[in-house]
């Protein structure tokens, strides 16, 4: 007998921080807004709130440190077995601060989604709000921006886009209100992505 696949997609959200872009995925699950359910959080960092959301949420929220005798391959290798223990279509990287390497991505080709707070090609890394808003200060650029990517290789915040958004800056924003401003950009724009994606029925490679 053969089974129809499930038309609920299994998200695995990998986090380091605060987790309020899980908490925008985990409240678009629960409403229905969006048709997956996130069955595991796992955080490279123990004390990230984001293991509480995910907790509150009955999510199974498991935390993996890198050891320092062991190497990125290493502890990626480990991540990736985790992670494909949970069946996910999609793999989320919410907050995720650290560079997977091949190792892992090559275990889930077009499978994993990252969110970066610039639009492709500018402020790969760390810090690009702080960098943007710089920017800004020094007349260098006029706004900043969201995109959501899928992850082909281990490039910086680089790969097939699947959604951007210009975020305008003002000439009175504080960082502060320019990070309110980009964080609900953010949870919007990454529902939208990920619903895009669970909704799709175009193989992933049309995505490109
Ligand atoms: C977001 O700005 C994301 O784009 C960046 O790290 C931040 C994480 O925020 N990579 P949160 O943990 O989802 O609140």
């Amino acid at each position: 007998m053969t089974s129809l696949p499930s038309p609920v997609s299994n998200l695995v959200v990998l986090i380091s921080g605060h987790g309020s872009n899980l908490q925008a995925l985990l409240d678009a699950c629960a409403s229905g807004e969006l048709q997956a359910r996130v069955v595991a959080v796992i955080s490279n960092n123990a004390d990230a709130f984001g293991l509480e959301r995910a907790r509150r949420a009955n999510v199974p929220a498991l935390h993996r440190l890198k050891l320092p005798i062991q190497t990125r391959r290493a502890y990626d290798s480990d991540l990736a077995d985790l992670v494909a223990s949970y069946h996910p279509e999609w793999i989320v990287l919410a907050g995720w601060m650290r560079l997977l390497t091949s190792t892992f991505l090559d275990c889930f080709p077009n499978r994993v989604v990252n969110l970066h707070p610039a639009l492709p090609g500018a402020f790969p890394g760390a810090h690009a709000v702080e960098r943007a808003f710089a920017a800004y200060r020094r007349g260098e650029v006029t706004h900043a921006g969201i995109m959501v990517h899928l992850v082909p290789d281990e490039g910086m915040d680089t790969g097939p886009v699947l959604a951007q958004e210009v975020v305008p800056i003002h000439p009175d924003d504080t960082l502060e209100c320019l990070e309110a401003r980009m964080h609900a950009v953010e949870h919007r724009l990454l529902v939208a992505a990920l619903k895009q994606l669970v909704n799709s029925q175009s193989p992933i490679a049309d995505l490109r």
